[in-house]
């Protein structure tokens, strides 16, 4: 069977470091790595557009945004195809017939989309399409026979939800579909990097997030007032590691260069933390290193997405190149669903000779 991987960003802002440690460097390295036959990273505006229906104009500004960041992180048009979710209308028509394939109570059950209703408020009046975008992705998965789908824990419920629904339609109407699994980032840090002040969730109306698109100035500036422990008052005083916002950055990025590099008196990052816990170590010199573990790998991303910037027509060229590979592939899985499904009316010689019998000796 053919290794493949699909994924996607919803294009609601630029995407940050959470997205970068979370599931963009997972991505380049498995595009780099070359064992996988096909790769598909989907810009997921209609799913956006779920509950962003008095905001379209959000959702097109943001398609280019995420576009450059992926450019600048390194996924390239030779290896992955980067496409845009509305431009495969195959991926509709899916949705309309997996609807039957799953219940209104199994949707509600959903815990991402339950925990969602509750942040935007939807309780009294969910909008139905909204309910039903894990059946959307269901479609989106498997259009394009993915093996794999790299995410982050958030969309758990989402894979579930459509191995169940591959394994229904399946049972119904023959082997057609592929169940997927979930790629889960490696470590806690990566799986969820909190916001810079610490909150658990990094969102742009809580203006807590490092943007891959933020200057130097700006990152330097949101490292330096990062939340760490409200305790640690004093140098001298044992500090906490808990809930302390650099080190898990620190987990999330540093590296054994990054020490040998800046910090040449420690080993490693827990070296830095047994001196931290100890007392003795300010949290300025912790991230003063941060920053500059930060930088390091920013700075490159940075510096592509400012190369990129200067040709736009061409992002745009690209994604409507994806999204025509991306269609001739959802294309052909809906073709063969519909054979299995027996909706192929027009193409089907047998059905219609049959008839045309049926009908002859009815009326003999
Ligand atoms: N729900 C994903 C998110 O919010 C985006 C997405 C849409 C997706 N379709 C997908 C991710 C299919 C993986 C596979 O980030």
């Amino acid at each position: 069977m053919k290794k493949i991987i699909l994924t996607g960003d919803r294009p609601t802002g630029r995407l940050h470091v959470g997205h970068y440690v979370g599931s963009l460097r997972r991505r380049v390295e498995l595009q780099n790595r070359g064992e996988f036959d096909e790769i598909y990273i989907m810009i997921a505006d209609a799913q956006a557009l779920t509950d962003n229906v008095d905001n379209p104009e959000k959702i097109r500004q943001n398609i280019i945004e995420v576009a450059l960041d992926w450019l600048a992180v390194g996924l390239d048009p030779a290896k992955s195809c980067l496409f845009v979710q509305s431009a495969v209308p195959e991926l509709t028509e899916m949705t309309f017939f997996y609807l039957n394939l799953v219940t209104v109570a199994r949707l509600q059950r959903n815990p991402t989309v339950k925990a969602e209703i509750q942040l935007r408020n939807f309780e009294a009046s969910i909008p139905a399409g909204f309910l039903i975008y894990p059946v959307s992705q269901a479609a989106d998965i498997t259009a394009f026979k993915a093996t794999v789908v790299p995410v982050g824990e958030d969309q758990e419920p989402m894979i579930e939800q459509t191995r169940e629904i591959v394994r229904k339609f399946n049972d119904i109407y023959g082997e057609v579909l592929v169940e997927p699994s979930i790629l889960l980032p490696d470590s806690k840090a990566e799986m969820r990097l909190p916001g810079t002040d610490g909150k658990a969730k990094m969102s742009k109306s809580l203006g807590n997030c490092i943007y891959l698109s933020d200057s130097e100035d700006e990152v330097k500036k949101k490292v330096m007032s990062m939340y760490t422990d409200p305790d640690h008052i004093k140098v001298s005083d044992p500090g906490k590691l808990e809930g302390n916002t650099v080190f898990t950055y620190l987990e999330a990025f540093s590296t054994g260069e990054h020490f040998r590099k800046y910090l040449p008196e420690y080993a490693d990052l827990d070296a830095l933390k047994e001196h931290y816990t100890r007392g003795g170590l300010g949290d300025v010199k912790v991230k003063k290193f941060l920053n500059a573990v930060l930088e390091d790998t920013l700075r490159p991303i940075r510096e592509r997405r400012k190369e990129f910037a200067k040709d736009i027509p061409a992002i745009y060229r690209v994604l409507e190149e994806g999204s025509r590979k991306a269609r001739a592939k959802a294309a052909e899985t809906l073709g063969e669903m519909k054979n299995a499904m027996q909706i192929n009316y027009f193409a089907d010689e047998e059905l219609i000779r049959s008839q045309a019998e049926r009908f002859k000796s009815e009326a003999e």
